[in-house]
């Protein structure tokens, strides 16, 4: 059966193999379509909707001991660390108590009245400080709902879903844990970092930029973590990327008992295939990052087909055991 549907964003006709999965988008994007429709037109829906999400996932907690809320928080520093990547600091006590490394929250990235952009946007968290009940996010501007969210100043308040997802596991028995990051793809391991040293493991940061104004600055990162720089024009650190940079790569692997990776889809099948480690399993996860419709396992926009079976980037990940993937 072909039908007309919505495909990353763009509407084009596909050809669905089964009667079963094509009753299953078909609804999925009748769902969708309805979604979009109320909430541009009714406030009132949109209110109701995400009370609803609220109420649900309060409901889930109680099963999965998770708590997930939809709260206004509270700008408390806006800094631009590099031209066009800004760290926003958020007073948001209960995001803060119940965050999980590799955990996201859903921002909504307008003016009170505004519906544009509609859907909220998808923010790692990047780092917590429980006691002061403070969290950031690491927002590179990409599109209008990034542009809006780096111009709001301190004292402004943002309207946020989270935690949300699935975040990174560190089993009880690892000691040395390597983390591999790209470029804007880091802001799903600085909170893992934190925690890690919290928990007195010892943790290796690598990232790879193109140039010098993609580096992460070390003064976020926790002093005891060791941090080492590849940028593909040698700007600062080695030189060349992080496939090219194999026996530097094998031996830190050598070393770790865990890897995370945070690094586009290519990065990962590159890795994958040039590192047998790597392919173990238990010892490497990865972060699926794409666009997320409702972030909270409600319009199944997100499925990933994974070794494992199908699952949903916003609820079973976004970090994923990195061999399931691949
Ligand atoms: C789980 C998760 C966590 C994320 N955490 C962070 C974070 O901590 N910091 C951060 O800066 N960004 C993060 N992102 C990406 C961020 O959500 C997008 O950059 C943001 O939604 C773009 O919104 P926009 O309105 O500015 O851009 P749009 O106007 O929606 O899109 C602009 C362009 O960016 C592309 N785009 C949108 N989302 C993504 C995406 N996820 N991956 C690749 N391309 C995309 C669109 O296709 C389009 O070409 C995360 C994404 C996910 C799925
Ligand atoms: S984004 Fe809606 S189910 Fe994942």
């Amino acid at each position: 059966m072909t039908i007309y549907m919505w495909t990353d964003c763009v509407p084009k006709f596909v050809t669905l193999p089964s009667p079963s999965l094509t009753q299953h988008v078909v609804k999925m994007h009748i769902f969708r379509a309805f979604f979009v429709l109320m909430s541009r037109n009714c406030d009132i829906f949109r209110h109701t909707l995400f009370c609803h999400c609220d109420t649900l996932l309060e409901k889930d907690k109680h099963k999965q001991e998770k708590i997930v809320r939809l709260s206004t928080v509270i700008i408390t520093a806006n800094t631009e660390i590099h031209s066009g990547v800004h760290l926003l600091e958020v007073h948001a006590p209960q995001l803060a108590q119940a965050a999980q490394p590799g955990q996201f929250c859903m921002v909504r990235c307008c003016d009170t009245l505004a519906t544009d952009p509609l859907l909220r946007r998808p923010f790692f968290i990047h780092s917590v400080q429980r006691r002061q009940g403070l969290c950031t996010l690491l927002v590179h501007v990409r599109g209008r709902g990034t542009a809006w969210l780096v111009k709001q100043q301190e004292g402004a308040l943002l309207d946020v879903l989270g935690p949300l997802g699935h975040g990174w596991i560190v089993r009880p028995a690892v000691r040395n844990l390597l983390l591999i990051g790209e470029e804007e793809y880091i802001a799903a391991l600085t909170f893992l970092a934190q925690s890690a040293i919290e928990q007195e493991l010892a943790v290796t940061i690598i990232q790879h930029s193109k140039n010098a104004v993609g580096i992460y600055p070390p003064a976020l990162l926790p002093a005891e973590a060791e941090y080492q720089v590849i940028t593909s024009d040698g700007s600062v650190g080695l030189q060349g990327d992080l496939t090219g940079q194999v026996s530097k790569l094998g031996s830190y692997l050598d070393w770790a008992d865990a890897a995370c990776c945070s690094v586009s889809h290519e990065t990962a099948l590159a890795l994958y295939s040039a590192h047998e480690r790597l392919r173990l399993r238990h010892f490497a996860q990865a972060a699926v990052l794409r666009p997320l419709v409702c972030g909270n396992g409600a319009c199944l926009t997100c499925q990933l087909d994974t070794h494992a079976g199908s699952k949903l980037v916003c609820r079973d990940g976004p970090v994923f055991e990195l061999r399931d993937i691949m």
